[in-house]
């Protein structure tokens, strides 16, 4: 039996019933001191089936979202969680929100200290589903110069013989050191982004990932091809502002995350007039901003250019955005840095490291995340697909995500091989 389990029992023996310490339904639950117990909760009926297991979402300096999904049978949800050094234990009510015939489990948790690690358990009518030193989280640091890495990978879920998306999540998984957090970079589960594929399409191969490290996806094409769209993108994922475009900072870097839709954008005046106006606000405040969405703008790739996209280059430019990470291509290919005009700057030859680009930004496609285009082949002098080969630094046609880590003015991107774990494509910036 795991720790949390015994003090869970040794409290509830200390009081002559299972009473214990626990906190206000809703979700912006506190932490409060141990010594404060307030109301009673028992074991009730069966134990509901574990559907699907716990998930990490916006994991901040004091708070987080774990998530789980059960049958419809479960009447009540809550979180233990334990300080890993102090071995302090709370425990935190949530809520419950039916869709299609099953039960998302939500404990939102705050009041957390920073930089800390807290292994978890989770408990649905009074059972426990699922707990022990591998289910943890790791809250993000106070100090902006902590270093950190995140991962980043596009188009990823399909039915299983159509997609490879375990080898990407067991590499993760096997990382020395783990990410913080992951981005997605849209088509996230095939074919119409439904609820009722998430899970053997998604969370089932990210199982061990998503139960340690939060991540934060944007919606593709193929997501937006449900009926119901806004109901499954939205019961599925918890996400900053509860928008399709949001953004959220970590250390000393900010990141943006646009929902390019088919393209042509969701609600693009609205978005690109929030864009400028996050931009604007955060001017000079972060040392990187990172961009990501699903859409390409130029590309020697086997999709189109698009426009929508260029058009925002100037923007990106203008305001120091340093990298713009794209799927929907499932291949890999990194350009060379970018102007506001979409130009690159000729007299750079190293692409390896870049200790100036002031106004310029790099723009990677790393769209093989659990799908690879079985008949292209990289080539930025095929004209079929590319006007101009020169923007290309590295294309390489391989299953792969992008592993990214910053440590104050350095950062360091590699292109990662799902089915080796090998780097096939690295470079650093300098500022
Ligand atoms: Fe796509």
């Amino acid at each position: 039996m795991n720790n949390n389990i015994t003090i869970l029992k040794r409290f509830a023996i200390s009081i002559g019933t299972l009473s214990l310490l626990f906190l206000a339904c809703n979700s912006t639950n506190q932490l409060k001191k141990n010594s404060e117990k307030t109301t009673i909760t028992e074991v009730i009926g069966i134990k509901p089936d574990l559907i699907r297991e716990p998930y990490l979402q916006k994991v901040r300096k004091d708070s987080t979202i774990i998530t789980w999904k059960t049958n419809g049978i479960a009447k009540n949800c809550y979180v233990s969680i334990t300080e890993r050094a102090t071995k302090s234990n709370s425990i935190i009510k949530g809520y419950l929100t039916p869709h299609e015939g099953f039960m998302f489990n939500e404990v939102a948790i705050s009041g957390l200290k920073p930089n800390t690690i807290y292994n978890y358990s989770i408990y649905s009518n009074g059972h426990l589903l699922a707990g022990g030193t591998d289910y943890y989280f790791k809250t993000a640091p106070k100090d902006k110069n902590s270093p950190f890495s995140f991962y980043a990978l596009g188009d990823i879920g399909a039915k299983e013989q159509g997609s490879f998306a375990m080898e990407p999540a067991n590499r993760i998984t096997e990382l020395a050191i783990k990410p913080d957090f992951g981005l997605g970079l849209g088509d996230i589960v095939y074919p119409k982004g439904e609820s009722k594929n998430y899970d053997n399409h998604l969370f089932k191969p990210f199982k061990d990932v998503f139960k340690n490290i939060p991540f934060y996806p944007v919606a593709g094409n193929h997501d937006w091809l449900s009926v119901n769209h806004d109901e499954n993108f939205k019961k599925e994922w918890n996400l900053p502002n509860k928008e399709y475009y949001y953004t959220f900072s970590y250390a000393n870097t900010l990141f943006i995350g646009l929902d390019s839709r088919d393209g042509n954008f969701y609600d693009y005046e609205h978005q690109t007039v929030w864009l400028k106006k996050t931009l604007s606000e955060n001017k000079g405040k972060f040392d990187w901003i990172v961009v990501y969405l699903h859409h390409n703008g130029k590309s020697c790739t086997y999709k189109q250019d698009y426009e929508h996209v260029i058009s925002l280059y100037d923007v990106f430019a203008s305001y120091n955005v340093d990298l713009v990470l794209n799927g929907h291509a499932h291949t890999y290919e990194r350009l060379k840095p970018y102007d506001a005009n979409g130009n690159i700057d000729s007299s750079q030859n190293n692409h390896s490291i870049y200790e100036n680009l002031e106004n310029q930004f790099i723009s990677i496609t790393i769209g093989a995340g659990g799908k690879i285009n079985k008949k292209w082949e990289p080539n930025p002098n095929n004209n079929k697909n590319c006007d101009d080969g020169t923007i290309v630094a590295h294309s390489e046609h391989v299953a792969s995500f992008g592993l990214i880590s910053i440590d104050k003015k350095t950062l360091s991107f590699k292109g990662i091989n799902s089915f080796t774990g090998d780097a096939f494509d690295e470079f650093i910036i300098k500022k």
